[in-house]
């Protein structure tokens, strides 16, 4: 069945088909056949088409793909967050409050909070969404965790060293060699990713290097938390290791900017961790400049950044970390794409993915002009309505 998409006011399309950093069409359509985009173009130019959706001079963009999320775990950090806004400092440690609810939690409760949190991503526009373990940190509980994860996206991660877990506070090579030798060959065929909290707290530049050569060998592709805390060896491993992403990048050092310039290793910045735990955003005008390609991600996750939402993040790294309304749209979408090397999603030309939100709003200028406000109006997977709000 063909579906045409008419009277959009403003397409973004991120490819060459239409003008400046966005590929923007403008009075244009979109036709849609099994699920992928069969043309787009001048609305005047349209083809016809069995089924008509009229959105009436809105704008359409491709749907977001949120690149680095942790949604299996169970309760909240409110009180930390409490204490945070009263001064205190953000560590590594909180996560160990995590992991012991998320050790008692039943598969169903880790499950129903995974569907509860997607379904609001589904809401800002996300179509396309990585989901990371690490609250597990047991060989049971991080493989139910990507289980579990795996019921809602192919983009699975393994993140057994979010930290290491009391049980081995005195052996903490005993927990690297249980990730190594048991975690990794339990989770093939499951997740298609390995993380690593390369940090001040979590894993040192050692620990990491052997966690991401045993992963590689395993056939896994990496991607990394560098830089979170500390200018340490995050970026550099990351790059040796020719990880899909490098991110966090909060602290770099001019090397390291020289290093991701050299790379295809994508940055991804993540507005909402230095939003919640009030630290200093990372220059994200230094790494535009030099070419190197960004990521926006939400890092949905109970202690550092509790948010689901894209347009807020890309209303941040406006504001905050002095990104263009338009080079933050792409960072939400083909930045995203590119940090989990999918050439599916994140951009509208023919032959991708039918994955797009339509906004209430005439431009994609109104995702950060409009901060807090809701401007998704309904957002399509597959060339499915997946969501409206009316
Ligand atoms: O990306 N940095 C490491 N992991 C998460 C935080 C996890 C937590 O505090 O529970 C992050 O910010
Ligand atoms: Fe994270």
């Amino acid at each position: 069945m063909s579906h045409l998409i008419t009277n959009i006011g403003s397409l973004v399309t991120n490819s060459s088909e239409g003008e400046g950093l966005l590929g923007e069409i403008s009075q244009a359509a979109l036709l849609i056949e099994e699920g992928k985009v069969a043309w787009l173009g001048r609305m005047a130019d349209a083809p016809e088409a069995m089924q008509v959706t009229d959105v009436a001079g809105a704008a359409v963009i491709p749907g977001f793909v949120d690149s680095h999320a942790h949604l299996v775990f169970a309760g909240d950090r409110a009180l930390e967050f409490e204490a945070r806004m009263s001064g205190q400092k953000y560590a590594a440690g909180g996560i160990k409050t995590t992991v012991a609810a998320t050790r008692a939690a039943t598969d169903d409760q880790l499950r129903a909070n995974v569907k509860r949190l997607s379904d609001e991503m589904l809401r800002s526009g996300i179509t396309t969404f990585e989901c990371k373990s690490g609250y597990g940190l047991t060989v049971e509980d991080e493989l139910r965790s990507i289980r579990i994860a795996k019921e809602f996206t192919d983009e699975v991660t393994l993140l057994a060293a979010h930290v290491v877990p009391f049980e081995f506070s005195d052996n903490r090579w005993g927990y690297v060699e249980s990730i190594i030798h048991e975690m990794l060959p339990a989770a093939q065929g499951i997740a298609r990713w390995v993380d690593v909290f390369c940090d001040e707290g979590a894993f040192t530049s050692d620990e990491t290097g052997k966690i991401l050569f045993a992963a590689k060998a395993m056939g896994f592709d990496v991607r990394l938390h560098a830089n979170q805390l500390k200018d340490g060896a995050g970026v550099k491993l990351a790059v040796e290791f020719d990880a899909a992403s490098a991110d966090h990048c909060t602290h770099l050092t001019d090397e390291d900017t020289d290093l991701l310039a050299q790379s295809k290793t994508v940055v991804t910045l993540l507005p909402g961790a230095e939003f919640s735990t009030r630290s200093k955003y990372p220059d994200a005008r230094k790494l535009l400049d030099r070419g190197i390609t960004l990521a926006i991600a939400t890092d949905c996750n109970p202690g550092s950044s509790y948010t689901t939402s894209m347009p807020f993040n890309i209303a941040v790294a406006v504001r905050e970390m002095h990104m263009t309304p338009a080079e933050a749209v792409r960072a939400a979408t083909y930045g995203g794409a590119l940090a989990l090397r999918r050439s599916d999603v994140g951009h509208l030309s023919k032959g991708a993915n039918a994955d797009f939100v339509v906004l209430d709003a005439p431009s994609y200028v109104h995702l950060s002009y409009r901060p807090g406000v809701d401007v998704i109006s309904s957002v399509w997977k597959s060339g499915t309505e997946r969501y409206s709000k009316k």
